[in-house]
């Protein structure tokens, strides 16, 4: 081959390498932000990243547009691994057209996705575009579109995780929105349907970028974030460690990690750690880290609906999925955040193969017209729909109130609970005590001299009665009551006698779940 081949293959390399040119690059910087070839060189391993269309370019010839071709066209693609397993990534390169979407960046997006559904490999997408590229008109339209239904149709084969690095605008909120897990980085990125300009037209409100979609609003507000990071490079840390949890496809299962934590180990002072008085509230996140794998539990959504806490861990080195009620914000209790955020995240593990383990202490549903008005019915009905569905491993431990509905909808016995145990702490029933005595012996109470002390020994009676594990256990409803510091081998045992369960639902088109 001749020299001015190789020469020139090298001078197409190193020309696309730098993507809008050096001002733009340096634009980049100066806002804080990596371009996007340097965040794929840390969302991967060494070395890993082989990148594919490097030489694709837009076609329009509109706005003096045949003039402007940029190498790439505004997005780098290609494969890479992350702990030695395959992904596909994409990264959008503002530097280009503002990373702006054309026929041909769509193009190459949907041509990783389509690999990637091939071979059952997670797409990553770095997001950081201006949106439609305004040039193209339709044509980049119809590009987003083929984006959403690749997202769609790859939910629940293979997962699908979106950083937002920068802005995310219009109807490009969606392909994100569609899929498991949207990262967010404070200060440098925002999402939104619609800006701040068009929304001070239509609304007449003043509201900043930061306020309407930026990180700590979707993260806090909205639900929208699973997770609000400091800077770019833990952004990128965040993805390599949430893949550590999920299998590659829905075939595949879980990673596994040997563990180091010994699988007999016990802890004391889990013992000590409900408090006597049940209206005391305690922190779960302290139960689920003292049973879990080195402590370690990776927290999603830790500022959204933070009365129901949701996240990975390992238990014997087995990836899990963990559900739980937080005594310590509104009791624990359920509302219409705290279900959908719960519900999303158990079809997310039920589709990936992932146990789902629950630590309930759930006073029941919230009361009000704002929850009633709002459909916590429908809402709530979502979590419970969730759990009926789900056919991975599903172990349930009640730590203090499994009280009403709420007993049902947190992965009880009767839904398929295929491991469901309580501690002595536990409390299974219709209602609390109190709420419970002033409607089953209001007759009683009002003809008593002394009502304060009639209700008193009414509620000690109900306590007695059913504020205890014992009678849902004598129903079969727990397969055991257990030591609160036995938990951890209880549950790991468990898993491994699960390891093999095969349940399926009727075959069908798909359910109606309650939306
Ligand atoms: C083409 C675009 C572009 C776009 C930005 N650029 N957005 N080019 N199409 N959508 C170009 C700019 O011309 C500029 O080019 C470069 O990118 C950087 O843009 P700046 O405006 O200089 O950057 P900045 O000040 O940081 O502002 C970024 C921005 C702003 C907030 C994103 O560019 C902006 O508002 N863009 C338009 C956003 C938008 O309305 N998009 C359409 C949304 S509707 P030069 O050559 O000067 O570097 C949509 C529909 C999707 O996306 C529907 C799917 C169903």
């Amino acid at each position: 081959m001749s020299t001015d081949r190789i020469q020139y293959l090298k001078e197409l390399r190193a020309k696309a390498q730098l993507g809008g040119g050096e001002s733009r690059v340096s634009d980049q910087h100066k806002k804080g932000k990596l371009t996007a070839r340097e965040r794929i060189d840390l969302l991967v391993d060494d070395g890993t990243f082989e990148e594919i269309g490097m030489f694709v370019q837009h076609r329009s010839m509109d706005f003096g547009m045949e003039k402007q071709r940029v190498l790439g066209d505004g997005v780098v693609t290609g494969r890479g691994k992350i702990h030695g397993r395959d992904v596909f990534v994409f990264s959008q390169d503002f530097t280009v057209f503002g990373g702006s979407l054309s026929e041909t960046h769509a193009a190459k997006i949907c041509k990783v996705m389509d690999m990637a559904m091939k071979l059952g490999k997670p797409v990553i997408g770095l997001n950081d575009s201006g949106g439609a590229r305004i040039q193209e008109g339709v044509v980049s339209l119809g590009g987003y579109a083929d984006i959403f239904l690749r997202n769609t149709l790859a939910s629940g084969v293979i997962p699908q995780i979106s950083a937002v690095m920068g802005p995310c605008a219009g109807g490009a909120v969606y392909s994100p929105a569609i899929t498991d897990f949207i990262f967010m980085v404070k200060h440098t990125s925002y999402m939104f349907v619609t800006g701040p300009n068009v929304v001070k037209t239509v609304t007449h409100e003043d509201v900043s970028f930061e306020d309407l979609g930026g990180a700590d609003t979707h993260a806090t507000k909205s639900g929208v974030a699973h997770f609000a990071v400091e800077n770019e490079v833990e952004c990128l840390d965040g993805i390599r460690r949430l893949l550590s949890y999920i299998p590659s496809n829905n075939i595949d299962d879980p990673p596994f990690v040997a563990p180091t934590d010994d699988v007999h180990r016990m802890d004391a002072d889990l013992d000590a750690l409900v408090p006597e008085n049940p209206n005391k509230p305690y922190d779960i996140k302290e139960v689920i880290r003292r049973i879990v794998d080195q402590r370690e539990f990776f927290e999603v959504q830790e500022s959204y609906a933070a009365n129901i806490v949701i996240g990975f861990a390992r238990l014997g080195g087995d990836s899990v999925g963990i559900v739980a009620n937080q005594p310590a914000v509104l009791a624990g209790v359920l509302d219409i955040d705290s279900s959908l955020k719960g519900a999303r995240f158990v079809r997310f593990c039920d589709a990936f193969n992932i146990p789902i383990v629950v630590f309930e202490d759930v006073p029941g549903f919230l009361p009000g017209t704002d929850q009633e008005w709002r459909g916590i019915i429908k809402h709530g009905a979502k979590l419970l729909y969730a759990f009926c569905e789900a056919t991975v491993p599903k172990l349930t431990v009640i730590t203090r109130k499994a009280y009403g509905g709420a007993y049902d909808v947190m992965n009880s016995k009767h839904i398929r609970g295929d491991y469901n145990a309580a501690w002595p702490t536990a409390e299974i029933a219709v209602m609390g005590p109190k709420g419970a005595v002033e409607i089953i012996f209001k007759k009683e109470i009002d003809k008593s001299p002394d009502k304060e002390a009639a209700t008193e020994q009414k509620v000690h009676d109900y306590r007695e009665k059913f504020a205890n594990p014992y009678v849902a256990a004598s129903h079969g409803y727990l397969d055991e009551v257990i030591l609160p510091h036995e938990t951890r081998p209880k549950l790991i045992k468990a898993l491994h006698f699960l390891r093999n369960k095969v349940d399926s639902n009727p075959k069908k088109k798909h359910g109606n779940i309650p939306l």
